[in-house]
């Protein structure tokens, strides 16, 4: 590593965080473990990691990303959850990757296809969120058998994807009403996989018993979706308030807290790479954006917006201590220390202490979004056991 800011993936940490879901939600055969966008952005390579822990079934987004997961792994069964255009269906039938339908005129060229071997086929319903998938009773019938009937065509899954966790809605309770009206006709014993549930709708809902297949994304990166309801009188006011709505609209019941002990495997570190001192009235940075209140020193860190990471995460840890980023630019933070900081000091700017949650409430911005912001440039150290790997993607 030339240049010493990188984020640190703890492979020991994201196994146990898939045994844990496993031994937790047990009921189901198929654990599809979500890797789109290079695994939340934690790097393609951690799948055999996920696959050791019990995932038996990958997902991810495109044909591009599917035959990267085919770098690290030439078996684990792999479904791309967007249409891809036909022309390149071969790929898939050669790769052992499973394509998802979600329309109908889509299908009947499919079928039409002369497939040199087995495809697998899982169809999308949409079941209220109107992204993909279909939402016709008479075209899914229709696919459905289409599907049956063709050579070669092995209809192995049908799934839907709920736009909320139903905690404080009903959309939860819609969608799953919905998703069962659309697919009336279809004997769901013939089709192995049957997959609803995502990462937060595991956790907060009992086991829809029809279904054999859980997509897992954000769960298996640390994030267990429990919302604590705190013991005060304002904590009180919002569960009654709650529990009023949930009788008015006939909510299914949601279990709130969990003690699913996952954890995020996500970190990223710096160091010190200069180091001055500043007295009262100096400016710092661009644009004299930060003007200094008394005698100090200023650290400055390699690492800036072009990594993702503005002066908006406010502080970094350095040796036990918080300080202030107090100014920014596209490759370097400036940040208020004191004598006890020195050149090379190791950086915390996502870690133990300043944790993803505390940086997404800063940001306004979710978990998923926060893996998003930090750049492929900033390379990936995997520890796994006494092992320690870096990559560059
Ligand atoms: C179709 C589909 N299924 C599952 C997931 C995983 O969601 P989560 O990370 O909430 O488990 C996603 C994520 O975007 C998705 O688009």
């Amino acid at each position: 590593m030339y240049r010493k800011t990188y984020v640190e993936i703890d492979e020991q940490i994201l196994e146990n965080n898939v045994k844990k879901i496993i031994k937790k939600y047990n009921q189901y055969q198929y654990y599809i473990g979500v890797v789109k966008n290079n695994a939340y952005h934690h790097g393609i390579k951690i799948i055999n990691t996920l696959i050791e822990a019990g995932v038996n079934y990958l997902a991810v987004s495109s044909l591009e990303e599917a035959l990267e997961v085919r770098k690290y792994n030439r078996d684990i069964p792999v479904l791309i959850l967007e249409p891809i255009p036909l022309e390149y269906i071969d790929d898939c039938v050669n790769n052992n990757i499973t394509i998802t339908v979600e329309n109908k005129d889509y299908v009947s060229n499919l079928c039409k296809i002369k497939l040199i071997a087995q495809l697998k086929v899982h169809i999308k319903i949409d079941s209220g969120m109107n992204r993909l998938g279909l939402k016709d009773k008479k075209e899914v019938q229709e696919i459905y058998e289409l599907l049956k009937k063709t050579k070669n065509i092995f209809l192995e899954g049908i799934y839907t994807h709920l736009m909320t966790s139903g905690v404080n809605d009903f959309y939860y309770d819609k969608q799953i009403a919905r998703f069962k009206e659309l697919i009336e006709g279809i004997d769901l014993t013939e089709i192995p996989i049957v997959h609803v549930d995502r990462s937060l709708t595991l956790v907060k809902h009992e086991k829809l018993d029809f279904t054999t297949g859980v997509r897992m994304g954000i769960v298996m990166f640390g994030f267990n979706g429990s919302s604590k309801w705190g013991t005060g009188l304002k904590a009180k006011l919002r569960m009654l308030k709650r529990n009023r709505f949930i009788k008015k609209h006939h909510i299914s019941p949601t279990i709130l807290e969990n003690d699913l002990q996952v954890k995020p495997a996500f970190k990223m570190y710096s160091h010190v790479l200069a180091l001055r001192k500043v007295s009262k009235d100096e400016v710092v940075g661009y644009n004299a954006s930060y003007k200094v209140k008394e005698d100090g020193y200023i650290a400055t860190i390699p690492c800036g917006y072009a990594d993702g990471v503005t002066k908006d995460f406010k502080y970094v840890f350095i040796k036990n201590n918080r300080y202030e980023i107090v100014a920014d630019s596209s490759d370097m933070l400036m940040v208020l220390v004191d004598e006890k900081v020195k050149i090379n000091d190791k950086v915390e700017i996502i870690g133990d202490n300043i944790t993803i949650q505390e940086v997404c409430q800063r940001l306004g911005k979710n978990s998923y979004q926060l893996f998003n912001l930090i750049q492929n440039r900033v390379v990936r150290v995997y520890k796994n056991k006494d092992e320690c790997i870096e990559v560059k993607y």
